[in-house]
């Protein structure tokens, strides 16, 4: 991995949900030109979220074309199913939601054994506490700021002082896991996730939906920075 963990720099990833899939390999070029850290992939399963995206074969054809991390959401019930498959495919980070499994610690020692970082994702309505009891094992945390399921979606205003908590909590356990924010990213809205102790920033149709996708991905970044 690249980046240093738990809060060292600022990452910038592109959800392709946003792309023009018709046009997906230059639009990744573009974004990872810019400087774009991860990429993240919205796997989707129409059963925990109304929609369906893609699945492994996404992230297969990601990884051809960068070395950079593919960090997958998986917005799916029984995320075990696929975490195999996720690193054979290239994966380098999965996140998964803990009310779409049993056994929340026994998958992300599963994820980690198969070699990926290991993500828990938090709902809006989903208490942190989900996190602090297995704050130990993560290695990325996912605030949603929106509810999952579709990109495009406006920031929820109570996110930062979700985030705020989420920090204090990483902070207190010397955990040194990724604070990820997902959902409503955008020049408007990045700076106070940002302030308020995010790291890492998912961003989808402030990115794909501008008519330079290269320059909004600096542009955001210089947002975290004027308020760094
Ligand atoms: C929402 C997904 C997000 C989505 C974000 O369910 O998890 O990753 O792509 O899209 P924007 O940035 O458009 O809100
Ligand atoms: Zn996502």
């Amino acid at each position: 991995m690249t980046n240093g963990r738990g809060g060292g720099g600022i990452r910038i990833a592109p959800s392709v949900l946003s792309a023009d899939l018709a046009r997906l390999q230059d639009q990744v070029a573009q974004v990872l030109e810019a400087g774009a850290d991860w990429l993240h992939v919205d796997v989707m399963d129409g059963r925990f979220v109304p929609n369906i995206t893609f699945g492994a074969n996404v992230i297969e054809t990601l990884r051809k074309l960068t070395d950079k991390p593919i960090d997958a959401h998986l917005m799916v019930v029984e995320p075990e199913r696929y975490i195999e498959s996720f690193a054979a495919a290239g994966a380098s980070v999965f996140t998964f939601h803990p009310e779409a499994t049993i056994h929340v610690q026994r998958q992300l020692d599963a994820v980690k054994q198969q070699g990926m970082m290991a993500g828990l994702a938090l709902n809006p309505a989903t208490p942190l506490a989900h996190a602090e009891e297995v704050v130990r094992d993560l290695d990325l945390l996912l605030i949603m700021t929106v509810n999952p399921g579709f990109g495009g979606q406006s920031y929820l205003p109570g996110s930062n002082d979700k985030i705020q908590r989420a920090h204090a909590l990483r902070t207190t356990h010397h955990a040194r896991f990724f604070l990820e924010v997902d959902g409503g990213i955008s020049k408007q809205t990045i700076a106070a996730a940002h302030q308020a102790g995010a790291d890492t920033f998912v961003a989808g149709n402030a990115i794909f939906a501008s008519a330079d996708p290269g320059r909004e991905v600096q542009e955001l970044r210089r947002r975290c920075m004027v308020t760094a």
